[in-house]
């Protein structure tokens, strides 16, 4: 199952007209890019702390001409409520590193549960959350652990998709109020 496809076609499903949505990991804009198409879609805030994600994402979203709905932070997703200041429909978390780029620049369990704790804080009474968590990369396990604990530990209902015969394989978590 490819995640990316999935957490798209859960955020269509589930966004009505006029939502304002959080990107907290921008990378190379697929995801900013897939929003600001939505006509549901009324605003995008794309964080990155890499300035060459926020820079390529410029460049792709002028070039599909759908910047003016999105603002690009470059800034930590855990300061998510210093530049929203306004209700949220969704939030998409794609965590890890940036592919063929400095893997050292990495989420981590810190911030990506501070973000996501202030994305429900914001959350308006519509509201929906994708997080894929990747286990293969350094660290990278020790975060999926912590995103499993938070999202057991904090919503009644909630789903898990990926490859549950690959132990290494992300997960996508969904949630949905
Ligand atoms: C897997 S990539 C995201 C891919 C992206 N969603 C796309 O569609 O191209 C993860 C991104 O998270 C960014 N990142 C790492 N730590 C971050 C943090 N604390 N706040 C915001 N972004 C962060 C990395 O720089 C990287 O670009």
């Amino acid at each position: 199952m490819d995640l990316k496809i999935k957490a798209h076609s859960l955020l269509s499903e589930n966004l009505d007209n006029c939502s304002v949505v959080v990107d907290a990991t921008l990378g190379r804009g697929r995801d900013t890019l897939f929003l600001a198409k939505e006509i549901s879609v009324k605003k995008v805030y794309a964080f990155d702390v890499q300035i060459q994600a926020i820079e390529e994402s410029e460049h792709l979203l002028l070039g599909e001409n759908c910047i003016k709905k999105v603002s690009l932070i470059n800034e930590c997703h855990s300061k998510v409520d210093s530049f929203v200041k306004e209700k949220i429909n969704a939030a998409i978390f794609n965590l890890g590193y940036l592919p063929l780029s400095d893997k050292r620049v990495v989420t981590n369990a810190k911030t990506t549960l501070e973000a996501i704790t202030k994305c429900l804080k914001l959350a308006d009474e519509k509201f929906c959350l994708c997080v894929t968590s990747y286990r293969g990369h350094e660290g990278g396990e020790a975060e999926y652990n912590e995103v499993k604990d938070f999202f057991y530990s904090t919503f009644e209902k909630y789903e898990v998709f990926g490859d549950e015969n690959n132990l290494k394989s992300p997960e996508l978590f969904f949630y949905k109020r």
